[in-house]
């Protein structure tokens, strides 16, 4: 049997576009390896988004060219963002890669160790309709895309060059992948999407919703990541109907200046946001609310962070994501005026990172003593002897040592303390 080694840069879709390959090649012989000295093919999953991520990939590349002076029959691929914005040229770089698949061409990726052809990474309409097959790396949860692509066009943001336009899979097609994800023993399914409530298959996306929440076996349900312009009643009265729909939401701000969400071309103003946050939290009281935060875009003022900072404050999101802002090839924010020096970004950065972590530890010590349902997954990472999941809100909960406690289990558990980025909980009784 044929070994691939598969590493992994950036997003969830990334990790489970690395699922999607794994399931392809399985097909063609290959099993996964965890060392890359061991495998016949190495894949680079690559991310774009910020140039960071670009960065830790070439520096991960720069190591496969001795491993192949030690074996020049290994193979090795770069597929994801990267090689679909660099395409060939990353052959001129690095003359030892023998396969570029683009994120749309990632079902090809047999036909790409098959065969001689090296460039994988033409538009590819049919991806929505194509179920590729999926060799998932935990038992618990599972990812599923329903859309893929993005239309959006954000100013600082690859992904539409990188993704291409939005296509949606048939909604019947993603049903019976969860019927056999349910089958499988999975309890979790998150639905995968650069921009997943614009999710515009034969059915809406509340829809979709729905003929999942009645699908036996499958406990709970997420979706990432929504887009504050598309998130209407509907998705709304969803998510306050659904049972098994959780109670979070991952809505992307931004910035806190209209100015800026302007010159973002993200289509939505300030207190357009808080209104929706506002009609989440009427019908889903105790929903979890988390975004991203750019800082440091292209002009913006000590004012315009001063908005996100006082947006960060009025709305007190459970958790944020947050970037510097880093200029990307081809969009449109990388050729404005009023690029800000680095220094101006780490303290912003740094500045609502801090503030964020008071919030967030504020809103973790309010669970204290609640009685919160919790998704057993397995061990914790930190303090191997417990047993880790996470609530319905996505809250990540540390269970004390108790008998029975094993992955898929769904428990209810006492909050005993919060720390900033976990909860600790015992088990109060069986679910
Ligand atoms: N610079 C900084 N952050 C970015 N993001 C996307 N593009 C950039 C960029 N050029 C952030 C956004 C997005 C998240 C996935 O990454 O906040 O929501
Ligand atoms: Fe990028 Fe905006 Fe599309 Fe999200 S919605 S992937 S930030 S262009």
């Amino acid at each position: 049997m044929k070994k691939v080694y598969i590493r992994t840069f950036g997003c969830q879709m990334n990790v489970h576009d690395s699922e999607r390959m794994l399931g392809v090649l399985r097909r063609e012989g290959y099993a996964p390896v965890d060392a890359p000295e061991e495998a016949d093919l190495i894949i680079f999953n690559t991310c774009s988004i910020r140039e960071k991520a670009e960065q830790k990939f070439y520096s991960q590349l720069g190591r496969t060219r001795r491993l192949k002076r030690d074996n020049p029959a290994l193979k090795v691929a770069v597929a994801g963002c990267i090689a679909q914005q660099q395409g060939a040229g990353i052959r001129e770089k690095a003359p030892y890669v023998d396969y570029v698949i683009g994120p749309q061409n990632i079902g090809r990726v047999g036909d790409a160790v098959l065969g001689t052809e090296g460039i994988f990474t033409d538009d590819n309409p049919e991806l929505a309709r194509s179920d590729l097959p999926a060799e998932r790396d935990r038992s618990v949860k599972a990812w599923i895309n329903i859309m893929y692509g993005c239309n959006n066009f954000c100013s600082y943001c690859v992904v539409p060059y990188t993704r291409g336009r939005e296509r949606s899979r048939p909604a019947e097609n993603i049903l019976n992948e969860v019927k056999g994800l349910a089958a499988d023993g999975f309890k979790e399914i998150t639905l995968l999407g650069q921009n997943v409530n614009s999710y515009s298959g034969d059915v809406s996306f509340p829809e979709l919703l729905s003929r999942i929440n009645d699908i036996e076996g499958i406990e709970r349900i997420r979706f990432v990541t929504s887009h504050p312009k598309d998130l209407g009643e509907g998705l709304v009265r969803a998510m306050r109907d659904l049972d098994k729909v959780c109670e979070h939401i991952h809505l992307p701000l931004q910035s806190g200046s209209d100015r800026v969400l302007r010159l973002m071309n993200r289509k939505y103003t300030f207190s357009e946001y808080v209104s929706k946050v506002k009609m989440l939290r009427e019908a889903v009281p105790d929903i979890a609310i988390t975004t991203d935060i750019i800082a440091g875009f292209p002009s913006e003022t000590p004012d315009d962070h001063k908005a996100t900072v006082s947006a960060l404050q009025e709305i007190g999101f459970d958790g944020i994501f947050a970037f510097k802002y880093s200029p990307r090839p081809m969009t449109r924010a990388a050729d404005m005026e009023g690029q800000l020096p680095d220094e101006v970004k780490s303290e912003r950065l740094t500045e609502i990172l801090a503030l964020q972590d008071r919030i967030t530890e504020a809103r973790n010590k309010a669970l204290q003593n609640t009685v919160q349902e919790v998704l057993v997954e397995g061990t914790s990472g930190s303090e191997p002897e417990k047993m880790t999941g996470r609530t319905r809100t996505n809250k990540i909960v540390n269970i004390a040592p108790s008998g029975s406690v094993s992955p898929g289990m769904i428990l209810k558990i006492r909050i005993l303390k919060a720390n900033r980025h976990s909860l600790e909980g015992e088990v109060i009784d069986g679910a």
